[in-house]
């Protein structure tokens, strides 16, 4: 499904980008007494158009049927779908539902890189368990809200609520969901949300001096979610931007749609890095935006200029099975920074909230200006899940990568 649109357009016609999605419902709003009631329930969202709602056999008067991806063995390196996770069915009972607890039927889940992590023991983001439910962002809509929830069924509310069918969390830890003027549902997983669009807006403006008119960016896994949007921020300072991903596909996205300087195949057998990067930054690098680490920071590094900025966003190419085993490829040229003035800084963008207001006001002029948008590529399913996993490792996708949960019932 392609939601993405050249850069450049009018905020009218922007303003056509409108959601592809059901728009959330208020429709349920009391709690679920009897299966007549569920059924009506049911039968009247169908009838308003809201296909996700058709009756189907997950939800009963009593309990919800959930259908959640788990652990079942680390990955030894790349994550396999077929091999390190299964897909297990429980029936959640209402009367299992605490006080401060809400169900949530899922509707949208964020593929991001960072669940790789929580594969592996001691995980910065926390390590999921063997047997443990698949970490993932996402929203849906409350079917059951325990008394002390302060939330009724009905709202859309969104957090981390796993590669599941139906979500049991603590009320406090989600959100109501955000709907941008003028952006699909799914903007607040993607441009809007917090670990993409606000994570590489924050990335660009807020970690060190921002990109200026006439410097040379390079942004690294730049057809990806966060490196997307990252290079054309960087493009809107009026900054030469070169994006770096692999394959052709993905250099024609970032030439013709992104509108890029330059870009960089890190996977082609005709150029190394090395001479790719001597022809797309003749004049060396000045500002550095890095999802990659390994090699190709070094390379990166290698050729920074003077005052040059650095910002580490993530290190994508350590994630599958380096880190958190004491293998991470460190950056050999780190030296560079010396000898040319240079910083590097990383960051989480959770350390910069204070700024999110100035960061989703930001982002939002720029989308409305027709200077940002995203291409978002929708998975169909929860069995889509770990396939959408392992296309993020390989290559299989470019922009936001999401899984739509609820279109099996369509
Ligand atoms: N600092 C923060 O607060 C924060 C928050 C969110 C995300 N992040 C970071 O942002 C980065 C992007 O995350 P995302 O969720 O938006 O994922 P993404 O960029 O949509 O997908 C990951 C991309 O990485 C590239 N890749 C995969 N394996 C690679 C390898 N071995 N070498 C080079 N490139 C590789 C793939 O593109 P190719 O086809 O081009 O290889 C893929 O498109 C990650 O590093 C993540 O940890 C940081």
């Amino acid at each position: 499904e392609e939601t993405f649109r050249p850069l450049h357009r009018s905020s009218i016609e922007s303003a056509n980008l409108l959601a592809e999605q059901p728009t959330p419902s208020p429709l349920v709003s009391s709690a679920i007494k009897s299966k007549e009631q569920v059924n009506k329930r049911l039968k009247h969202n169908a009838k308003m158009g809201n296909a996700e709602d058709s009756p189907d056999k997950s939800m009963s008067a009593d309990a919800v049927m959930n259908e959640k991806w788990v652990l079942s063995k680390r990955p030894n390196g790349l994550f396999q779908a077929d091999t390190d996770v299964e897909l297990v069915q429980e029936s959640i009972p209402f009367s299992t539902v605490e006080k401060d607890e809400i169900i949530v039927e899922t509707s949208m889940l964020s593929v991001d890189a960072f669940i790789r992590t929580m594969l592996d023991e001691n995980a910065y983001h926390g390590s999921i368990p063997l047997g443990g439910t698949l970490g993932a962002i996402g929203y849906g809509r409350v079917v059951h809200a325990g008394p002390g929830s302060g939330v009724k069924p009905g709202r859309w509310v969104t957090g981390f609520m796993g590669a599941q069918t139906f979500a049991k969390v603590k009320a406090a830890q989600t959100t109501g969901v955000i709907r941008f003027p003028f952006m699909s549902q799914s903007a607040s997983l993607g441009l809007m949300g917090l670990t993409t669009g606000l994570t590489a807006y924050t990335g660009v403006f807020h970690v060190c001096q921002k990109p200026k008119r006439g410097e040379t960016v390079v942004v690294t896994a730049a057809a990806g979610a966060v490196g997307s949007v990252a290079a054309q921020l960087a493009k809107s300072t009026g900054a030469r931007v070169v994006g770096i991903a692999g394959g052709q596909q993905k250099q024609a996205f970032l030439l013709n749609d992104l509108g890029l300087d330059g870009a960089v195949d890190y996977k082609s057998n005709d150029s190394t890095l090395e001479q790719q990067l001597e022809q797309t930054c003749p004049d060396g690098i000045d500002f550095i935006y890095d999802n990659v680490g390994g090699e190709t920071l070094d390379s990166l590094l290698y050729r920074i200029n003077p005052k040059a900025r650095v910002v580490i966003c993530g290190a994508v190419s350590q994630y599958s099975g380096n880190l958190n085993h004491g293998k991470v490829h460190g950056p050999s040229n780190y030296l560079k920074l010396a000898e040319r003035g240079a910083e590097m800084k990383g960051f989480n963008v959770m350390q910069y909230m204070h700024m999110l207001p100035f960061t989703l006001f930001g982002m939002f002029w720029l989308y409305m200006r027709g200077k940002v948008a995203m291409k978002e590529q929708i998975e169909n399913g929860i069995q889509s899940f770990p396939i959408a996993m392992q296309k993020m490792f390989g290559g299989g996708h470019i922009g936001k990568l999401l899984v739509n949960v609820q279109h099996k019932k369509e």
